[in-house]
């Protein structure tokens, strides 16, 4: 077994990964390891933009309440305070390094989403947001002492007494270990949209740092709000692409499928109510039109203006047959985002010493049941920071959560084999926007016998890459599955037939960890 000695590790590529890196080797040596090619992370889908109090009319005090609004009274509030504090020094980190957001009459242009009020999000590119920053900050990666290593599977945490000391990993996804040692290692995976049938993810987003840190002995945290993305593309033979909030934030209309506008029967805000609601509420739009989505209308907008603003969306709904400036566009809701995650503190530190989390895998409790739109760009930077700072500074003060839960379903007798397309059918269908103790019961016992079943428990190593994924994917649907089992409420992403009300009893966090075997 071949052995690698860094100051820091980072997992992931995405804006987290590459962000905390660029900081960290002010400091030391750094290894990136990310189990794609560096572009292969969920960043480089990022359209809408990131939200920061920059406006002539905006302050970080409007932009934290917004964020606490929209997170239904379960953001923690210190983690929310230091991002929209922090939040315009976090832009200019962003202009330091290279990034050009788009401009209007020369000032930053800034876009409308959802929950926000007031234009707050600056873009790049137009609705190429994310693409631009991985660009920039995945060139400057090029460095002398910072290693990146692409197509690297990390298959474990290696752990003694008690510190995360390093990982191990599969160079090409496949073969044996190899060992990489780190004073500080930084998980920065990103989300596990893959878990459902639907998704405005990539593949890679399999929710691999939180099976890693739990499988560690780490806490994780409300992984019951996963947030749905109402407007993903849905056309035959097409992936669902994302569509931005922001389109409706520079007027589009949802309509069903009639022609007729409907959310303002739903929520005063109308189409820009908070994602939870209008995810929602397209269901039930659905349903009662009997149809399989609802449509985006933009074709009242200039057309040269729409094509111009988002570029990636014209480009892609035209490769389909879909021009956009004349044709409304066909959506419905997606997975997109996973509010909880590994369990850190403001500084990213995990329950683990020697272990940080940032960025979509981590769980500061920022984003509390519902994240408001564009926060999550921010949050990278912001905390990204905070984890380099911290990591410079000695000790360990990671979280100590009281009341831990440990994941106990019973195996389900009827479970069946394993298989990517059996677990997102079933999370999609009993772990998704609409659920109830009935589907959730089904959803865990299945994840806990697929949970000792192969390829975790047979093939070598665990087996390659695909399996090893198949194996995170299950463990996170069983952290899903359980941890809204025992919600029983509803509020904001986690809403429940058989508890439809949201419930003070319940302003408190979900958190499971892995019984230790002494
Ligand atoms: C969007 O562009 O609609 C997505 C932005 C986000 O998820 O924050």
């Amino acid at each position: 077994m071949t052995t690698q000695q860094y100051d820091y590790i980072v997992i992931g590529s995405g804006i987290a990964g590459l962000y905390s890196a660029l900081l960290a080797v002010e400091h030391g040596s750094v290894l990136i390891l990310t189990k794609g090619g560096i572009a292969d992370c969920n960043t480089q889908y990022a359209q809408g933009g990131i939200a920061a109090a920059v406006g002539p009319e905006d302050s970080p005090s409007y932009h934290l309440a917004d964020t606490l609004v929209a997170g239904a009274g379960l953001c923690n509030e210190d983690a929310a305070r230091i991002l929209a504090e922090q939040g315009p020094h976090a832009i200019s980190e962003l202009v330091r390094l290279g990034v050009i957001f788009d401009t209007a009459d020369g000032e930053v242009a800034l876009g409308r989403e959802a929950a926000h009020r007031m234009p707050r999000v600056l873009h790049a590119g137009g609705d190429a947001t994310g693409a631009r920053i991985e660009l920039t900050l995945s060139s400057l990666a090029h460095h002398s002492r910072i290693h990146v290593e692409e197509y690297v599977t990390t298959t474990r945490l290696l752990v003694e007494d008690g510190r995360v000391v390093g990982v191990a990993g599969l160079v090409n996804g496949e073969g044996e270990e190899v060992e990489y040692l780190g004073a500080h290692t930084v998980l920065a995976t990103g989300g596990a949209g893959r878990l459902y049938r639907y998704t405005t993810n990539p593949e890679v987003t399999t929710g691999d740092g939180v099976a890693l840190a739990f499988d560690a002995g780490a806490a994780v945290m409300d992984m019951e709000f996963y947030q749905f993305h109402p407007t993903a593309l849905r056309l035959p033979g097409a992936p669902p692409f994302l569509i931005t909030e922001a389109m409706r934030g520079e007027g589009a209309v949802l309509r069903n499928v009639n022609g007729d506008t409907f959310m303002t029967e739903y929520h005063p805000h109308g189409d820009l109510a908070p994602r939870d609601v209008v995810s929602r509420s397209l269901l039930a739009e659905m349903r009662r039109t009997g149809a399989g989505h609802v449509v985006l209308d933009a074709t009242h907008m200039p057309s040269d203006r729409l094509a111009a603003r988002f570029p990636s969306i014209y480009k892609t709904c035209m490769t389909h047959g879909l021009d956009i400036t004349r044709e409304p566009i066909p959506v419905s809701p997606a997975a997109h985002y996973m509010m909880g995650g590994v369990l850190t503190n403001t500084d990213g530190e995990t329950t683990l010493p020697g272990l940080y989390a940032c960025g979509e895998v981590a769980c500061t409790g920022l984003h509390g049941a519902n994240r408001l739109a564009s926060n999550s760009l921010l949050e990278t930077v912001v905390f990204g920071q905070r984890v380099v700072r911290r990591s410079l500074e000695g000790g360990w003060t990671g979280p100590r959560p009281e009341g831990a839960l440990a994941l106990g379903a019973e195996p389900s007798a009827e479970a069946g084999a394993p298989s990517l397309e059996g677990l997102q059918a079933l999370n999609w269908s009993n772990v998704g926007i609409i659920r109830s103790k009935e589907g959730l019961d089904e959803a865990a016992g299945v994840f806990a016998a697929w949970e000792a079943a192969p390829p975790r428990a047979s093939a070598p190593n665990g087996g390659g890459r695909a399996s090893r994924e198949l194996a995170n994917m299950v463990t996170l649907g069983r952290l899903m599955a359980e941890s809204a089992l025992v919600r029983e409420e509803s509020r904001g992403a986690h809403f429940r037939t058989d508890f439809p009300e949201t419930s003070d009893e319940w302003l408190c966090h979900t958190v499971f960890t892995k019984p230790t075997l002494d």
